[in-house]
């Protein structure tokens, strides 16, 4: 009930083309009636009574009733259908931007593939619920409701036959909807299985390959899609098995008129054309009674699509509480008593973590794979909320700032480089850096030791880079991305492990552009190569989420630690 009144909300901003569509599709039903209601003068004053004059009245009016039938299937159908997609497109569009304000966290608990099946295929479900079926649904049951209005003119005692479908068809409605809806969740779970198993299969082609799991992946796939078949036959056999008792009980109905109608006190009382009239009628709603039966399928898996829908849209976004802003911090970073776990588990990542980072220096992050560095970096940002103790910018607590000021100061590039869609400017003039110059942009992109590889691309910085970068190797993207971060300019650098992808060629000349932009902002290195660690001003050493130790990496080697050990056994060979 819930849904279908939060659905309705929407449909009420297009209330005019709403009522548009009704209209129509109530003038075409009714002409429907009108037509089987004049059966009865048809049959019982033409042919019976020979009046030849009254059929050419008649013939005209079949052809008035035909042209309004024709405008008010084309309104009614028109203005419904125009409603739904408006609909959709809003929820569609409300559901896209509600992906993209929502928190990591949100992230780490549904697979890709599933939101972007609930994007795909069940706002379609609303869709073809709201519109097809919602103008199925209101032409039979006018229909219906009209014919009953033929019968009951043209003879009420008989029609009170009639009215005993009414709780057969009732109580089938009811039982056979919340089975629709029960099953209905399950198949949208199933498609976004499809999807997510199918995303799988797309983006790790090539460990397929290599690793031959063609047939693993191949009976993953058969496994969801055969389900979905079965549940999807289910679906229909229920329906069926609905649509075949209405037929049943009609056929019933119809019986029951005939030994009714045939007593020798009713022949004599019933002319053959209102026979006719109420019987034909009878037959002509057959078939929109059993149609109801199958909308309520279609409309009951739009409002699971819809719930489905609902619910992401009720998650909270990215909470904003804070008010402070500033145009530029000075970049003074301190972690006090940091500690912090991830909501799939109780394991603390991070325990009592203390640092502080002064503006302008360089801080290197180390530790073994696992010990909490890119978790730790992302607090900066906000990724994630919810840790304990203080992380202070400038002096003031993360939370404390408005989150788009928050995010405005600083650049991350991350261990995993994304790239989207679109030319090489595009993908550093990125977002928020859209408006900065074709210098700008191409300094950056020098400065990141990029340059060499864009001009040798088709169209230099306008070149296509494919979905993801496809078209480019892991050490150019990820040039991509330090030059997104340096046009960026922002106080606070982060970066995890961006030049790991780079030869220590590459590295070194980058290390030195580097060594220039970091000199007027705060940078949190999470390092992997020594040259960036030498150079830092300080060196923070990770095990397990502590700070085991803290100082420069000279100090850290003569005090033969975990550095010391981590500095031998991971960098003894460069
Ligand atoms: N999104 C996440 N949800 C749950 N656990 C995570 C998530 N990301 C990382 N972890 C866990 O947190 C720990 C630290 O990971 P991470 O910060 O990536 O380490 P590092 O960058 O030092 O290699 C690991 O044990 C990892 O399994
Ligand atoms: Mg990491």
């Amino acid at each position: 009930m819930v849904v279908y009144k939060r659905l309705w909300g929407y449909t009420r901003r297009y209330l005019a083309m709403f009522l548009v569509g009704i209209i129509g599709v109530s003038i075409d039903a009714s002409m429907q009636a009108v037509f089987i209601k004049g059966m009865q003068p048809l049959i019982d004053r033409v042919f019976v009574g020979k009046d030849s004059e009254f059929g050419l009245l008649l013939a005209g009016a079949i052809l008035v009733i035909s042209i309004i039938r024709m405008a008010g299937n084309f309104a009614g159908v028109y203005g419904m259908e125009w409603v739904g997609r408006k609909v959709i497109a809003d929820l569609r569009q409300e559901l896209f931007d509600k992906y993209v304000s929502l928190p990591a966290t949100f992230y780490d608990a549904f697979s890709s593939g599933q939101l972007i099946s609930k994007l795909a295929y069940n706002s379609e479900q609303v869709a073809s619920a709201a519109t097809h079926s919602v103008v199925t649904a209101i032409r039979d049951v006018m229909i219906v409701v009209f014919l009953l209005g033929v019968m009951l003119t043209t003879n009420a005692r008989l029609t009170l036959v009639m009215l005993l479908l009414v709780p057969i068809i009732g109580l089938l409605v009811t039982v056979i909807s919340r089975r629709f809806r029960k099953i209905s969740h399950r198949i949208q779970d199933m498609m976004g299985n499809v999807s997510h198993v199918t995303e799988e299969a797309v983006t790790g082609q090539q460990v397929i390959k290599v690793f031959q799991g063609q047939e693993s992946e191949k009976a993953r796939f058969r496994e969801v899609n055969e389900k979905t078949l079965r549940l999807h036959m289910r679906m229909r056999a229920t329906h069926l098995a609905s649509s075949s008792l209405v037929q049943l009980a009609a056929g019933l109905a119809l019986v029951l008129l005939m030994l009714i109608a045939t007593r020798p006190n009713m022949l004599s009382s019933i002319s053959a054309g209102t026979f006719t009239a109420i019987f034909t009628a009878m037959i002509a709603s057959i078939p929109p009674l059993k149609r109801l039966t199958g909308v309520q399928a279609q409309v009951q898996k739009g409002i699971a699509a819809a719930d489905s829908i609902f619910q992401v849209l009720d998650v909270d976004s990215e909470q904003d509480s804070g008010t402070f802003a500033v145009d530029r911090v000075r970049g003074d970073i301190e972690f006090k008593n940091v500690s912090f776990h991830y909501d799939s588990s109780e394991k603390p990542i991070l325990n009592d973590v203390s640092f502080a980072v002064p503006a302008g220096s360089v801080t290197a992050l180390v530790g073994h794979s696992g010990s909490g560095k890119t978790t730790l970096a992302g607090l900066l940002p906000r990724f994630y909320t919810g840790y304990g103790g203080h992380i202070t910018l400038d002096g003031h607590e993360l939370a404390d700032y408005a989150l788009d000021n928050l995010r405005s100061h600083i650049a991350l590039v991350g261990q995993q480089v994304v790239l989207f869609n679109d030319t090489v400017a595009g993908n550093i003039a990125y977002g928020a850096l859209a408006g900065k110059s074709r210098d700008e942009i191409a300094k950056a992109a020098t400065d990141a030791h990029a340059m060499g590889f864009i001009e040798q691309l088709p169209d230099g910085l306008d070149s296509l880079i494919g979905e993801n970068g496809t078209l480019l190797s892991g050490g150019q993207r990820q040039r991509l991305a330090i030059a997104r971060a340096l046009l960026k300019d922002a106080p606070v650098l982060i970066l995890d492990e961006a030049t790991s992808a780079l030869d220590t060629e590459s590295e070194r000349m980058i290390q030195e552009a580097l060594s220039e932009v970091i000199k007027h902002r705060t940078t949190l290195v999470i390092a992997h190569r020594l040259s960036t660690i030498e150079s830092a001003d300080q060196v923070i050493v990770l095990d397990q989420g502590r700070v085991v130790e803290c100082g420069t990496h000279e100090a850290l080697l003569a005090n033969e630690g975990t550095y010391a050990r981590l500095y031998r056994t991971q960098f003894g060979d460069e």
